[in-house]
Order: C-alpha cells, then sequence, then structure tokens
C-alpha cells in the first residue's frame, strides 16, 4: 500500500533537545514525516536508552551536533504506511530501524559510520512517528513486546557482534563488565552458547541478579579494584578468553585477564575514553584487540533468528513515560539500573 497522507492531521509529539543539558530537554508538537518512494512511516510503540544518548546529550560524543535533536536510536514500532516501491514490509509490521543506516552487510563504508547513525547526527527516535527507508529496518522477533524489541538496534546487537568477535565456543569464559544494557545481552547470549560468564559489577545485589540470569561468577570492581586477579584465580589461571570491554579505561587491567590468544571485543567507555597500553600484554600472549562499532543488518536479522529460537528476553530495568524522558536519562546517569530503561510512546 502507497500512503502518503500523514496520520494525526500532520502532527505528532517529539522529545527534543535544545541544548547540552538533560535539562534541556522537553516534548513539543511538531510536523509528522511522511513516507516517500522506498520509504515506510512507523507508528513509534517504544525506545530505549543507550549510554551514547547521554553522551550525545552532553555534548561530548559529538561537540558541535546542530540543535534541537531529537535523541535516542533504539525504537520498535508499527508500519502505518509504505512509500512508492516498498515490498520489505507491508502496513501492521512491527519493526525495528537498524542504527547505521545503509550498513547491510560485511563492512562499513566511512561515509555510513560517520554520517548515517540514528540519534545523532540522524534525527533520534523519541517521537510518535519516524520515517526509515525500508531497507534500513527489520522485522521485530515474534516473541518480544515492543518495548523488548526496542532493546535490541543498539544493545543487543553490540552484544552480538563482541561475541562474534572471538571466535567463542562453548566452554570458554567470557568476562563482561557492569551490568548494563550490553553487559546483559552479552550475558544471556553467552550462555546461550554455552559459555560460562564471569562478570563484574560496583553492586553485591545486582550481582546476585546477574547469577539469577545464569552468570557464573560475580566480582565487584569497587571492593576488588584489581580485578583481574579475581578473574585469572576463577579460570584456573588461564584468564578469559574473550572480554567484551565496556569500561574503556580498564583496558590494561582487562589485557592482565585475557587467556592466551584470547581476544578483547572493546566497546565502550563508561570509565573513559583513554588510557596507558604496555605493548608487551598484547604481544606475548598474542591478544586480538577487536573494535565493535555495533553491527550490520545482516548481524542484526542472525541475533534476531537466535532470539526467537532460544526466546532470550531482554532486561527491562523500568519503564517512563514520553513526557518524562528527562527523567528517564537523569535515572540513567546516576546508574543504578540493571539492564534497559524504556520509555513507552
Ligand atoms: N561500540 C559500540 O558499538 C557500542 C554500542 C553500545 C554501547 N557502547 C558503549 O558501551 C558502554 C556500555 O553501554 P550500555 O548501553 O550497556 O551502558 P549502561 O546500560 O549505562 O551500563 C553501563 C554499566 O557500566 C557500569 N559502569 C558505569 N560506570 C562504571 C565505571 N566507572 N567503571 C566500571 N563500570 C562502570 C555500570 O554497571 P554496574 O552498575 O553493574 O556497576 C553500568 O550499569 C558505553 O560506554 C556505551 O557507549 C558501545
Amino acid at each position: 500500500m502507497t500512503n502518503t497522507v500523514s496520520p494525526n492531521g500532520g502532527k505528532m509529539r517529539a522529545a527534543k533537545a535544545f541544548g547540552f543539558s538533560l535539562d534541556e530537554i522537553r516534548v513539543v508538537e511538531d510536523d509528522a514525516p511522511v513516507a516517500g518512494p522506498g520509504q515506510i512511516l512507523v507508528k513509534v510503540k517504544a525506545a530505549t536508552l543507550n549510554y551514547r544518548d547521554l553522551a550525545v546529550l552532553t555534548g561530548t560524543y559529538i561537540p558541535g551536533l546542530p540543535l534541537p535533536l531529537v535523541p535516542a536510536s533504539d525504537a520498535c514500532g508499527e508500519v502505518v504506511a509504505t512509500g512508492e516501491g516498498v515490498s520489505r514490509f507491508k502496513v501492521g509490521d512491527r519493526v525495528t530501524p537498524i542504527y547505521t543506516q545503509g550498513w547491510h552487510d560485511g563492512r562499513p563504508t566511512p561515509e555510513q559510520r560517520a554520517k548515517r547513525t540514528i540519534g545523532a547526527p540522524l534525527g533520534g527516535v523519541l517521537q510518535d512517528f519516524v520515517v526509515v527507508p525500508a531497507e534500513d529496518a527489520v522485522h521485530a522477533p515474534s516473541n518480544l513486546t515492543d518495548a523488548e524489541a526496542a532493546c535490541l538496534p543498539i544493545a543487543a546487537l553490540t552484544a552480538w557482534s563482541a561475541l562474534s568477535a572471538g571466535p567463542m565456543k562453548a566452554g570458554d569464559t567470557v568476562l563482561l563488565q557492569g551490568t548494563g544494557g550490553v553487559s546483559l545481552f552479552a550475558l544471556q547470549f553467552a550462555k546461550m552458547s554455552g559459555a560460562r560468564v564471569v562478570i563484574l559489577s560496583s553492586s553485591d545485589e545486582k550481582l546476585e541478579r546477574a547469577k539469577a540470569l545464569g552468570a557464573d561468577v560475580g566480582i565487584n570492581y569497587k571492593t576488588t579494584p584489581e580485578w583481574s586477579m579475581a578473574v585469572k584465580a576463577a579460570t584456573d589461571g588461564r584468564g578469559a578468553d574473550l572480554i567484551v570491554e565496556t569500561i574503556g579505561s580498564s583496558l590494561p587491567e582487562s589485557l592482565s585477564c585475557v587467556s592466551f590468544g584470547g581476544t578483547v571485543a572493546v566497546v565502550g567507555f563508561v570509565a573513559g575514553y583513554e588510557t596507558k597500553l604496555n605493548v608487551r600484554q598484547l604481544i606475548g600472549p598474542m591478544v586480538r584487540l577487536q573494535g565493535i562499532a555495533v553491527g550490520s543488518r545482516r548481524g542484526f536479522e542472525d541475533m534476531n533468528r537466535a532470539i526467537e529460537l532460544a526466546n532470550i528476553k531482554p532486561v527491562i530495568d523500568s519503564f517512563y513515560p514520553l513526557e518524562d524522558v528527562a527523567e528517564a536519562f537523569k535515572y540513567m546517569k546516576k546508574g543504578s539500573h540493571f539492564g534497559k530503561i524504556a520509555v513507552n510512546l
């Protein structure tokens, strides 16, 4: 069906950042978009937040980004209109737009990585309707609610790509850092693949919750700041075969506990972008360092099949209405969440 008529009389709600501060996010009325040729118009049902959004909203991720900006990258919604020539989706389908628009398989082009990511520099998903090319969305897994499917585009796909960086096999040990969105998906995918999971957290209570999800060993990085020793002890001295580095500045500590020939998938920077490395930590133990930038549409579709088959359910910490989205970001900044923070539209 081709439909170029705007819904809701052409108007919609949109959360916009008018400055680089969480106090400058306001929900305003805006013009609803219309699907052009090759595009789908999606009624956003739910969105989820990522650490990246905080970095964007405080101006540290892409300094000089033009404002106002609709933040956030991850959403699930229903196709309400299709533009001319669209056959990939029909009205009524549940979809999730992909984060790096245009990256379908293989390696992304520099152009895609620099300019085609939703939520900055492209506009985000915290609005009632979004338009994306039909080629740049995937079907939502049938076993997930809208909010659960909205957790997938960045957090889940990044975890999936990081675990694919190994390769990881059953019986390997995977080290995860923190109990945020990426780490908890990595925990679920690693257990699905038969790996042993060692997880770090600032909170003993969160470590217990991670164990309830299948984590084998929990280490409190506050009370055990030199946690590499504890990881070695938990692996009979071998170290972790695959480390999903979300802390960033702890890379030297990770290199102290990666196994001989193991992999560190470098994903995040929650404690800072910079660190000092001794290259001998890489050379002697023949460690592989692999940067991760979310993933391609192919990876997303592979992951969704696994999510359906294994009936993986994303861990959602809390739900906020669109009107309270600034509070949701402030809650995320506090860091007491376990898993994802969702926004219902
Ligand atoms: N490269 C990519 O493709 C990609 C994709 C997604 C995310 N990322 C990055 O990966 C990181 C995690 O993202 P996320 O969305 O999972 O974040 P998140 O949901 O906010 O979780 C981050 C978790 O890290 C732990 N943490 C926070 N500050 C810490 C510190 N100073 N030292 C050690 N641990 C700390 C906390 O766990 P506890 O409360 O359990 O201590 C926190 O819940 C971010 O840097 C994000 O930008 C990168």
